[in-house]
């Protein structure tokens, strides 16, 4: 594209592999558009080799892409203004499925993600294109989608935390308590329409908890339902990380989830979020 990077598909409608860039706060305007159109249309964008990347780089490359935005709950890695680090020493497994921060009004539009210690085998992450996901979907399960609401929130089951294997329990229950430490609740439509491109995609993951109007059986159905359908395998893309990748995400129209398979073997990664929007659904 006009960057002169080359960006190779992964999966027909999920992720590319961009080779020939290098990653730093000052791209030139050709590599910038270059990046946004590549984003906008496969979503999730891989860069391999950006050894040269610390932790300063990133938010400086965050802060040419948008507008850095804190996690509202976990302090930020020390001498870092946005990096939200998560160790696997120390319970930060982001192992169930979600679009990251959905639980406030105005949730990041996208991540930018680095890796640090990368488990010898194992630990990968796989992302699902939200918008392939409401494409597939039925006319008449867009319609049914259309007029539903989900209530999300930071809280935490602790109940979920206990049946995971292989996880010091300890340590990701210190985790989730500062993660819970302000319970955050809003409400988001289950399609929203993305403001740059008019494509409409599916807002589910694991922060939303229940489906609004809706008897406690029919929500556990209906979310069953969609989030199922959202994580298909033609929907996704998956990543076999090696230290010095980079990951930019579009969080308006992807979920993402770390595999939890590698045991006690370390893992860390490195997350900036942007700002976004506040969702808006498809009846305006
Ligand atoms: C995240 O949920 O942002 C991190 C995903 C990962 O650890 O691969």
């Amino acid at each position: 594209n006009e960057s002169g990077w080359e960006i190779l598909p992964i999966t027909p409608n999920t992720g590319a592999e961009v080779r020939g860039a290098k990653l730093t706060g000052e791209l030139s305007e050709e590599e910038l558009a270059g990046l946004r159109d590549a984003l906008a249309k496969h979503k999730v964008l891989f860069f391999r080799g950006q050894g040269h990347l610390d932790d300063e780089g990133q938010e400086a490359l965050a802060a040419l892409l948008g507008q850095p935005f804190a996690h509202p709950t976990v302090p930020v890695k020390d001498g870092s203004g946005y990096i939200l680090e998560l160790d696997s020493h120390h319970g930060g497994r982001a192992d169930q499925w979600h679009t990251d921060v959905t639980f406030v009004d105005a949730y990041p539009s996208a991540s930018i993600l680095r890796s640090v210690v990368v488990p010898e085998a194992g630990g990968d992450t796989i992302w699902a294109n939200t918008v392939a996901a409401y494409e597939s979907l039925s006319q008449e399960l867009k319609g049914l989608a259309e007029r539903l609401w989900a209530l999300h929130s930071n809280d935490f089951d602790y109940a979920v935390a206990a049946e995971r294997k292989g996880v010091p329990l300890e340590e990701e229950r210190n985790y989730r308590q500062v993660f819970a430490s302000t319970v955050y609740e809003t409400e988001h439509p289950l399609v929203r329409v993305l403001p740059d491109t008019g494509e409409k995609a599916l807002l589910l993951g694991s922060f939303a908890k229940r489906i609004l109007n809706a008897s406690s059986s029919a929500s556990g159905h209906l979310l069953q339902l969609f989030q199922e359908h959202i994580v298909r395998l033609n929907h996704t893309v998956r990543w076999r990380w090696a230290e010095g990748d980079v990951v930019i995400w579009d969080n308006r129209a992807t979920q993402h989830v770390a595999v939890n398979d590698y045991g006690g073997q370390h893992r860390v990664v490195r997350r900036v979020t942007l700002a976004g929007d506040v969702p808006v659904s498809v009846q305006g």
